[in-house]
Formats: structure tokens, C-alpha cells, sequence
């Protein structure tokens, strides 16, 4: 069974389980949207617990793979400018340079191929933009048997669990990291923003 199907069965039960422990980690990460006016990229959209979150200055899209989350997304917009896609993160729709900023929460450790994906932001996003991030990575040398054992599952219904962030920014060299702090779970979910040179 494909991510897109299983998302497809997870949507109408997806805001239960991660809305509440999710919302203040998603504000402190929104917070560091520019000042200025711009396109803001938020791949992996899902059901849109990001947008009440959103100023309204930018113009969004939202891309995801799923119709089922897509579809959740559109009534959380309000009055805020967005515009959904369905597509795949790994492989862009757009054009290089087409956005000001990209926000990745939830996303880079649910696709399968996560360096891809930081490297299709790294090309859509203009120099000088910022990348929020905002997921679970295990840490080099970090043994966490569990996740490890229960990766093999996991990765093919909901997420992996055994991504490494500093081997994703190792790949993708036009991307520099600014700030990494622990948001939950003891560190295991971190937020993190990257700078597009
Ligand atoms: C864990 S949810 C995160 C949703 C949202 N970003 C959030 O923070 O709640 C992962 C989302 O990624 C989407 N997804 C999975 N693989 C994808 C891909 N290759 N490209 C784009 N979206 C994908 C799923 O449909 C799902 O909506």
C-alpha cells in the first residue's frame, strides 16, 4: 500500500491524534516567517493545522499528495491567500527561485526519499529565503532501538523513523542551518531553520 493511500485512510482521524501536541511547537516555528510580503511553499500541507497558524501577509500553497488531507486543508484557510496543489514533494512542480520561504513540518521524515525532497526545496526556494522545518530525526550514534525495529512498518504506512537530519543537509549543500532546538518528546521532534544561499 502507497502513503497516499495510507494518508488517505488517516485523514479523517489525523487532527485528533496531532493537532493538540502539535500546535504551540507549529507557532513557535511559524514565528519565523519574514517580515515581507512573499510565496511561502508548505509541502506536505496534510489536513492544514498550519494554517489558522499563518499570517496573512503571504500568499501560500500548499502541496500535498493526498487528495483526502488537500481536501481537509481548503475550509482551514479563512481569509488566508492559499492556493493547494496535490504533487509530490520529491518532485517539484515549480519553477527555481519561485518561492520566498518553505515550510516542512511533518514532511521530511514521512517521504521516502528525504534529500530529494530538502533539495527540491533548496531549488524552488529564491537565495536568501528560509526553510522551516519541523520533525522527528534521530541523531547520529543515537542507538533508539525501538524506532529503529519499528522503521521497516512505519516508513510504509505513516513516517520513517530513522532520519538523520544532519545527513539530509550534508546532501544538500545550498541550504544552511540557522537554529535547531528540541520542540518535543525529550528532542526527538526538533525545529529548525535553514537559510537558502
Ligand atoms: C504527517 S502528515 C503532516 C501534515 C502537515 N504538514 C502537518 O504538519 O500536520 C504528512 C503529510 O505528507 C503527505 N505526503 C506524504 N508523502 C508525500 C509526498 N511524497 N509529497 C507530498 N506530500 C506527501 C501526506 O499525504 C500527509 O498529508
Amino acid at each position: 500500500m502507497s502513503l497516499r493511500h495510507t494518508y488517505t485512510l488517516i485523514a479523517p482521524f489525523y487532527d485528533a491524534a496531532i493537532a493538540r501536541a502539535t500546535e504551540s511547537a507549529r507557532q513557535r516555528s511559524l514565528a519565523a516567517l519574514p517580515a515581507e510580503p512573499g510565496r511561502v511553499l508548505l509541502a506536505g500541507v496534510g489536513t492544514g493545522l498550519d494554517l489558522p497558524l499563518l499570517p496573512g501577509r503571504h500568499h501560500y500553497v500548499g502541496l500535498d499528495l493526498t487528495h483526502a488531507m488537500l481536501r481537509r486543508a481548503l475550509p482551514r484557510a479563512g481569509s488566508v491567500d492559499f492556493a493547494p496543489v496535490q504533487g509530490d514533494a520529491q518532485c517539484l512542480p515549480f519553477a527555481d527561485d519561485s518561492f520566498d520561504s518553505a515550510v516542512l513540518h511533518l514532511i521530511l521524515a514521512v517521504v521516502p526519499e528525504p534529500a530529494r525532497c530538502l533539495g527540491e526545496i533548496a531549488r524552488v526556494v529564491k537565495p536568501g529565503g528560509s526553510v522551516l522545518v519541523f520533525d522527528k530525526f534521530l541523531r547520529h550514534g543515537q542507538p533508539a532501538l525501538l524506532r529503529r525495529l519499528a522503521n521497516p512498518l512505519m516508513r510504509r504506512i505513516a513516517t520513517r523513523l530513522d532520519v538523520v537530519f544532519e545527513d539530509l543537509l550534508r546532501d544538500v549543500p545550498e541550504l544552511a542551518l540557522e537554529y535547531d532546538q528540541p520542540a518535543l518528546a525529550g528532542g526527538w521532534f526538533r525545529t529548525i531553520r535553514l537559510r537558502r544561499l
